[in-house]
């Protein structure tokens, strides 16, 4: 998905290569995001003159190409702003032309780059053409630069911020992006890092509110003036103007700006080898950065939100998204699962008193146990760890249970009531269709509970409540260690709403005891790495197609395994319901179509191994994932992947590991890129 990067130096000289390297190094850092073309524009030999680079393909081509145009690398700049963007295609095809930035006309006087979607922007663009304006790409971003040059060429000695603000109010959709020296965020966040010689003087920046009739009297005049000359469509804000309150976090004692480096990016994985200081945009917060000043605005009147922002110190460590010794993210991140599932339980969970305490949830915890329904929703990897645990929340809540697909639920406009919980399972918690369908729950009074694993994200800042599932940056684009962590984070969820039924006590001991376990049972599975590759090369090396059967609560397993399976190496692989092997799919089994099944013991078990001889007596030679030394697969030709025993609905977390290294070797059996498959993106922020 989309990345922006932007770097500004304020009275902090440096010369062009430091600036492009800079920039080069935000959006390698936005890879793993996924993309197909990449672009930047800096500041030009000129006063007011533009370079801009764009490529189609990877950021080592777009350095290639620059290295081509051989710019003056030695010129130098006191101050200078950059903004760069790694683009994955939405309008238009993966071209130059269509890569960003994307300019207001031929002399640039207004760049952009642009994170998420512009959905009236075929209204502007008619708009626009209407005034005069020649597009000359396929992108609803374009609509924005030219936006901006229309009403400032209308209005010459408007505000930036005002003009900023202008253009944001016609804009509809979701969006996140940097318009010369202003970031406006709608959604997907943008993190603004600072780095500062001296110490900051306050950690904070306070927020400026519009506020209508308290404007100064030489702005009012201003703003009546724009009024009166612009009565079209696109008339700027008349309430909007900003109060010149200096951000006190960069004047020294008097008063004056200090010299200060602002890295501006959609993801603060791009940010943290420059500083750890960082701060969160909101929602409609609209950033203005000018001569080493950040001012924060905001559109509206102060609705009762926080008037400040506070500057954070983040603890991502540069390391932690690195790959270490392993081949590629993926790898790494599933070899993680010991720690990182220990992390989601870390302060949690008490084995030795049982007990749970997910502190995001205590103040609702009462209110979700009242609640009428409890409806899961998610996409793809997420929305396969929820239905992995609607056996178990059934069991422990008694509470009706409903499992959706973002899209699906929104495409239905499913009822919703405000007796409701909503749960948003989400890794990035920006995924356009779980954030829709979270609004959605909003708007019908229902209460919302996110499950996520990126701090600060949508999800998690929109939910009235929730659990951060803590596993720590997932940067492969396959989901691994976040399926295992969302998992683990709802069990545990579960078992808080079912604290107060003493019917439930020994089977939640039970589970709790199991948690405590699993780590080390990831550990043993993890050595089955060297087996679980050679059998891909043996079995599963130029097949068309697999078969991935499971039953019950292995079934969601046998999903997530087959989605693992398909995303990262091509091979197409169905998951079935071992119950419903008989009603069609039967018939594709023979001696040739490899085929995995889940059999690990558990009530259903006998039912499951209908199914295994049904397989068998199609002459079809299943590797079965069962548990350690279970004589029904004793014959020395079964093949087997043995996985040790837990509590039954915590087996498919051990279960869905060798289903993670399969994909993973079967990929790298074929060359193929691991981390980021094609036509994939990590965070998909578009419906
Ligand atoms: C919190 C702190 C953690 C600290 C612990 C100590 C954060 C992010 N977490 O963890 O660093 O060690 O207290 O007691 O500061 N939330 C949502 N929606 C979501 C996810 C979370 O609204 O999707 C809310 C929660 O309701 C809660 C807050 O975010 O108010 C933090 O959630 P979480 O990190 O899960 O809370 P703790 O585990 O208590
Ligand atoms: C994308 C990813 O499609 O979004 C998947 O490629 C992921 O791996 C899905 O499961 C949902 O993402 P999230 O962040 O909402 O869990």
């Amino acid at each position: 998905m989309c990345g922006i990067f932007g770097y500004i130096n304020y009275l902090v000289e440096r010369d062009r290569q430091f600036i492009i390297d800079t920039l080069l190094n935000g959006l390698s850092r936005l890879e793993y995001r996924g993309y197909d073309s990449a672009g930047m524009a800096v500041d030009g030999d000129k006063k007011n003159e533009v370079q801009a680079f764009k490529e189609v393909g990877k950021v080592a081509k777009l350095r290639e190409l620059i290295a081509e145009s051989k710019p003056d690398m030695t010129k130098s700049f006191e101050s200078h702003a950059g903004i760069s963007h790694t683009r994955w295609a939405t309008h238009g095809t993966p071209t130059r032309q269509n890569c960003h930035p994307h300019r207001s006309d031929a002399t640039w006087e207004f760049a952009v780059v642009h994170n998420g979607i512009i959905t009236n922007y075929k209204e502007l663009k008619a708009l626009l053409e209407s005034k005069g304006f020649r597009f000359e790409t396929e992108t609803d971003t374009e609509c924005i630069a030219k936006l901006a040059k229309y009403l400032y060429d209308q209005h010459p000695d408007i505000e930036f911020t005002v003009l900023a603000k202008a253009v944001i109010k016609e804009l509809e959709g979701a969006f996140g992006l940097l318009l010369k020296l202003s970031l406006p965020a709608r959604v997907p966040p943008l993190v603004i890092g600072v780095r500062t010689s001296k110490k900051m003087k306050v950690d904070f920046v306070d927020v400026e509110f519009s506020e209508e009739g308290a404007l100064p009297a030489e702005q009012a005049s201003q703003n009546a003036a724009i009024k009166k000359s612009s009565a079209s469509l696109l008339a700027p804000p008349d309430k909007s103007l900003l109060h010149r309150s200096q951000s006190r976090a960069f004047l020294s004692d008097d008063g004056i700006p200090q010299p200060a480096e602002f890295f501006l990016s959609s993801d603060p994985s791009a940010i943290v080898e420059h500083t750890k200081k960082v701060l969160y945009l909101e929602d409609d917060d609209i950033a203005h950065i000018h001569e080493g000043q950040l001012n924060i605005h905001r559109l509206t009147k102060n609705d009762g939100t926080s008037n400040v922002r506070t500057i954070q110190t983040i603890e991502l460590e540069l390391q932690e998204i690195m790959k270490g010794k392993f081949d590629h993210f993926m790898q790494k991140e599933i070899f993680e699962q010991p720690e990182s599932i220990v992390n989601t339980m870390r302060g949690r969970l008490d084995t030795v008193n049982k007990k749970v305490t997910l502190g995001g949830l205590r103040q609702y915890i009462s209110t979700i146990r009242r609640c009428r329904r409890l409806i899961f929703i998610a996409c793809g990897t997420s929305y396969h760890s929820c239905m992995a645990v609607r056996g178990v929340f059934e069991e422990l809540t008694e509470i009706p249970i409903a499992v959706e697909l973002a899209s699906d639920f929104l495409d239905r406009q499913a009822p919703v009531f405000r007796d409701d919980t909503c749960v948003f399972v989400s890794q990035s918690g920006e995924t356009a269709d779980s954030l829709m369908a979270l609004r959605y729950c909003l708007e019908r009074g229902a209460l919302t509970v996110g499950v996520v694993n990126v701090v600060g994200s949508s999800i998690s800042l929109l939910t009235h409540c929730g659990v951060h599932i803590n596993a720590g940056p997932e940067i492969g684009v396959a989901s691994t260690k976040a399926y295992t962590s969302q998992f683990v984070a709802m069990v545990m969820f579960a078992l808080s709403l079912s604290e107060d039924r003493a019917s439930k006590h020994q089977r939640r001991e039970e589970i709790m005891e199991g948690l405590g376990k699993i780590s080390e049972q990831f550990r043993e599975i993890l050595k089955l790495n060297d087996s679980i590759k050679d059998m891909c090369a043996k079995f599963f090396k130029d097949q068309k197609s697999l078969l991935l059967l499971g039953r019950g609560a292995q079934f969601p397993t046998a999903l997530e395994g087959a989605l693992k399976i398909k995303e990262i190496s091509y091979l197409h692989c169905e998951a079935v319901m071992s119950g419903e092997l008989k009603h069609g799919v039967l018939a594709l089994v023979d001696e040739n179509l490899p085929i995995i099944m889940i059999l690990t013991r558990d009530n259903l078990f006998t039912k499951s191994l209908n199914a295994y001889q049904q397989v068998i007596a199609r002459g079809g030679r299943p590797i079965v994932i069962c548990n350690p030394d279970d004589p029904e697969f004793s014959a020395a030709q079964t093949e087997k992947i043995a996985v040790p025993k837990t509590v039954d609905c915590l087996q498919g977390l051990l279960n869905v590991i060798p289903l993670q290294l399969v994909s993973y070797w079967l990929a790298v059996g074929e060359g193929l890129n691991v981390d980021f498959p094609r036509n994939l993106a990590k965070s998909v922020t578009v419906e």
